[in-house]
């Protein structure tokens, strides 16, 4: 009876230190899990970003659109005296695009931005999250204090969507419409000619030169166009080129 006892009272002892040691397990994973994303996920005042400018603080961090990025290991670029100082400590996403790198000039306030000047913008971006580690976000402009993206941060999300939409819309168009090669000389005027490879697009058809009117425009470019699409109602024919022509001496300068 004893030894049942015995028996009984190590095996409860066993599982209860199984069951602390897999407790601790428990607690150890799921504190990683909270620190990590505490520390991924910092919240930032602007006076605590500025505190990684440089001057008192080792590490430097910089924002672009709220997102906080440590590019202590880009000091060369952004250490105190270095050509892009401006952006680190701040949320300077302006300057990236107008090359304004003053402190006075600096500004987190994108809108007004033309599409290009977004597009370059949203390639800094990807540029910082596949170079840098994101550390966490700035409250202001871009974040609330709970983390969440702001109205502002939507309608600038919207913009930068629409801008790629728009590029990507662009790039169909040229690839559809390659440009026409066009010279000119002062003897013989203005020469358009569609290749294989005119406009830098490698294709299976060269395309006769037409005048392609961008949609909701007066000004036209020229374009190679196939035979198929030379029905379309925004293409025109130069005046003084036999349509059959793969290369005309047009009596314009605006081609
Ligand atoms: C709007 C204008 C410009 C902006 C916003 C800008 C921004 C930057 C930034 C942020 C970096 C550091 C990138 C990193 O973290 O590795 C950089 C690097 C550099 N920039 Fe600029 N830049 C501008 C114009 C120019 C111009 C006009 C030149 C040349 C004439 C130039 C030449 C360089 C060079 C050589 C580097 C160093 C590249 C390296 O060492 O990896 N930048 N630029």
């Amino acid at each position: 009876m004893t030894t049942v006892k015995l028996a009984l009272s190590f095996t409860v002892l066993v599982l209860g230190l199984i069951l602390s040691i897999y407790n601790h397990q428990f607690v150890i994973f799921l504190n990683s899990i909270l620190n990590k994303s505490s520390k991924t996920e910092d919240l930032l005042t602007p006076e605590e970003l500025k505190e990684f400018n440089g001057e008192a603080n080792p590490r430097l961090y910089l924002a672009v659109l709220g997102s906080v990025y440590d590019v202590s290991k880009g000091r060369k670029h952004y250490g105190p005296g270095e050509t892009y100082n401006v952006f680190v400590g701040r949320d300077a996403s302006r300057s990236f695009v107008t090359g304004k790198f003053k402190d006075a000039e600096a500004s987190d306030d994108v809108i007004g931005l033309t599409n290009k000047e977004l597009l370059s913008l949203d390639n800094w971006v990807k540029f910082y999250e596949k170079q840098y580690t994101k550390v966490g976000k700035v409250i202001g402009r871009y974040y609330d204090t709970n983390g969440q993206e702001t109205q502002y941060h939507k309608q600038v999300n919207d913009l930068i969507r629409n801008a790629l939409s728009d590029e990507e819309q662009l790039k169909l168009v040229a690839i559809e419409f390659p440009p026409c090669n066009i010279e000119w000389n002062a003897d013989t005027g203005t020469r358009v000619w569609c290749t294989e490879r005119s406009g830098g697009l490698e294709r299976s058809w060269i395309g006769f030169p037409r005048k392609l009117y961008e949609p909701g425009s007066d000004s036209f470019r020229c374009a190679c166009i196939k035979e198929e699409d030379l029905v379309l109602p925004n293409i025109q024919e130069y005046q003084d080129c036999n349509s059959n022509y793969v290369s005309c001496n047009v009596n314009t300068a605006n081609v």
